[in-house]
């Protein structure tokens, strides 16, 4: 008889190890009911040694939802899986995206949960950091959260993907992707800085520093003081769980509750993730 889903949390803060579950079948209801509960309660689960192919990965994220396809990446994605992007770094290709965010946030529907599986890891370096968006807002005196919570900031695709963030552009550009020009016609996106997740109904701080250019109603300095006060604030070590990647290792995270840091540490080692992003709903 097979073992039973055991969910066993790595911090106090968010995350949780998903073991006794083989991703590369499909789940009962039973298995689903413990891993969707686990997603809510955890934000970000951790399923180690798993083997599967990209069409087991596809299966397993449209359990959380809709797949999401980023036009602007299809360069770099698996070819017949749009869906599927290739983060590769090696000894050509050094890592250069180390900013705290959210994913997608200059996005109308930003993707609910993001998805990578570990094809190759580096021998050192290349963990990424988890800050738990809930613990960030609890922690703000009632106040500060009475001030933040109706205020809306405003997110801006062509700044994450613009100057300011030169290598991102660049490392975009060897694949023959222009983002000025596939950017052009994007407009900016206002969400509220404070969003209630749907499921948990929990109150999270919604910012993402590499695609926010002001908060609606306050002055550039204001938004600045505010601004660097909260990025600094989700940095807080008490919200955070570092995973430290094994080849074979299945991370799903969710992006309306927490924020993540991808170290790019790790050059000149290779490092190869399948990444998948699942479609969200517009932030409320
Ligand atoms: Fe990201």
């Amino acid at each position: 008889m097979s073992e039973m889903i055991m969910v066993t949390p790595l911090s106090l803060a968010l995350g949780a190890e998903i073991s006794n579950v083989d991703l590369s079948q499909t789940l009962n209801s039973q298995t689903w009911q413990t891993i969707k509960k686990a997603f809510d309660d955890y934000s970000v689960l951790i399923f180690k040694d798993q083997h599967i192919t990209v069409e087991d990965q596809k299966r397993f994220a449209e359990y959380f939802g809709d797949l999401f396809i980023h036009d602007h990446l299809l360069p770099l994605t698996l070819e017949g899986h749009p869906e599927c992007m290739l983060l590769h770094n090696d000894d050509k290709t050094p890592p250069g995206l180390n900013h705290w965010h959210t994913d997608n946030s200059g996005w109308k529907n930003p993707p609910l949960g993001t998805m990578l599986y570990a094809k190759i890891t580096p021998r050192i370096g290349g963990d990424t950091l988890f800050s738990s968006m809930y613990k960030a807002y609890d922690a703000l005196s009632k106040p500060m959260q009475d001030f933040i919570k109706p205020l809306k900031a405003v997110h801006d695709v062509k700044k994450a993907f613009g100057a300011e963030y030169g290598n991102l552009k660049k490392s975009l550009k060897k694949y023959r992707i222009d983002c000025d020009s596939h950017f052009h016609g994007y407009e900016s996106m206002l969400h509220p800085m404070v969003r209630t997740h749907p499921e948990t109904k929990k109150l999270a701080l919604y910012i993402s520093e590499p695609y926010i250019t002001g908060i609606e109603g306050l002055s550039l300095a204001e938004s600045k003081m505010l601004l660097t006060f909260l990025y600094n604030h989700i940095q807080t070590q008490e919200f955070i769980y570092r995973h430290r990647w094994q080849t074979n290792d299945l991370v799903i995270w969710d992006n309306r509750c927490t924020q993540h840091y991808a170290t790019a540490d790790y050059f000149p080692f290779e490092r190869l993730m399948h990444r998948m992003n699942i479609c969200g709903e517009v932030p409320a």
